[in-house]
């Protein structure tokens, strides 16, 4: 019922309105301010998973260091790691590098223009891949992130929840309705900006709203029932005991394998608990005794608690410092590696990590 009324919708006032909007409203973003594809791309693959103040930064650094596809595709993975640093979800900085090298044998180190071929790049979903061929080449595809789902739930008040199938499919093909045949990229930066400025998750600055009049959940009070969600994403609690030794000159890291979140990446030493345990009974481990095979004299304290918050896990974390007197004879497990304190800021780790690393 809600094709009909939505035919042609590109041209229809709520696209006028909102690109009206951006043009007084519009963030000055350093990716704004250049055409290169890839820029572009990188711009948005660091914001896939990160917020605008903190992107800016790392997208200086990141095109400072890496300005074009060859020189991103000519560097080691740690590097790139190491660059991406405290950013999080390292996949991404994996997977552009993967990319890069892929786009430089089998793209003449040129990002392909069409929506298919950039879909098939190393971590470029569908919201990446509109959101290049729109900016950059000016194609008409929409993209549809959270800002697009929550505002278009809440204008046409779309009951269907956003992680079901029915429900993407409906918001995907409004989305795609709405986008004006010139300028694509221009509007669909507009409805990002509108959904992080005034159609905001909590609070959102209906007063301000320039589509308030055909908002449907704002005519009848529901804005805040928008969008709706099936599933309440469950959280999993990890437990982590993380030991920073200091013994003489040398400290020691462990590589976390090929496999999850962190791969890898460098981290101390680590205990991971089903639950949450103190350090009288952390001591008392299987785990402990191999870590440190009741070696004498060893002073421990206990440094900083950290939680840490991710998409679908909280790992709660507390470091220790484990002093071993400079003449006991050390048997690290054969999985760590020995380093000086001072080269522990030259190994690429996790945003965790990084934040235990920026107190000591
Ligand atoms: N979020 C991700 N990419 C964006 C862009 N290009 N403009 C505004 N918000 C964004």
């Amino acid at each position: 019922m809600i094709q009909k009324e939505l035919f042609d919708l590109g041209s229809s006032p709520i696209t006028t309105l909102l690109m009206q909007w951006y043009g007084e409203h519009k963030r000055e973003l350093p990716w704004r301010e250049t055409c290169d594809p890839y820029h572009i791309w990188i711009s948005e693959v660091i914001l896939q998973q990160t917020r605008i103040a903190q992107g800016i930064g790392y997208y200086h650094r990141f095109t400072k260091r890496f300005p074009d596809l060859q020189t991103l595709a000519a560097a080691r993975e740690e590097e790139v790691l190491k660059v991406w640093q405290g950013l999080g979800y390292y996949s991404r900085a994996r997977n552009l590098h993967q990319a890069a090298r892929e786009m430089v044998t089998r793209h003449n180190g040129h990002l392909p223009e069409t929506y298919a071929e950039l879909l098939a790049l190393k971590g470029v979903g569908q919201y990446t891949a509109a959101a290049v061929a729109s900016i950059a080449f000016h194609q008409p595809y929409a993209v549809v992130d959270g800002n697009v789902y929550r505002i278009l739930t809440r204008l046409f008040a779309i009951e269907q929840a956003i992680d079901t199938p029915a429900g993407k499919r409906m918001v995907a093909e409004i989305a795609q309705s709405l986008l004006p045949a010139g300028n694509p990229g221009e509007y669909n930066q507009a409805i990002m900006d509108f959904g992080a400025l005034i159609c905001t998750p909590s609070q959102p600055r209906c007063g301000d709203c320039v589509l308030r009049e055909s908002c449907l959940a704002y005519g009848t009070g529901n804005v805040a029932s928008f969008p709706v969600k099936e599933r309440k994403s469950k959280i999993r609690n990890r437990y982590f005991h993380y030991f920073h030794i200091l013994h003489g000159n040398h400290t020691y890291l462990q590589k976390r394998d090929a496999s999850g979140i962190w791969k890898n990446l460098y981290e101390f030493p680590l205990i991971e608990t089903g639950e949450a345990v103190d350090f009288l009974q952390l001591e008392k481990s299987d785990a402990f005794r191999q870590l440190f095979s009741a070696l004498p004299g060893l002073h421990i304290s206990h440094a900083l608690t950290l939680r840490h918050q991710l998409t679908h896990q909280l790992i709660h974390t507390c470091f220790y410092r484990v002093t071993i007197p400079e003449d006991t004879l050390f048997n690290p497990p054969a999985h760590l590696l020995a380093t000086s304190h001072e080269a522990l800021h030259d190994y690429p780790v996790a945003r965790l990590t990084h934040k235990y690393l920026e107190t000591i």
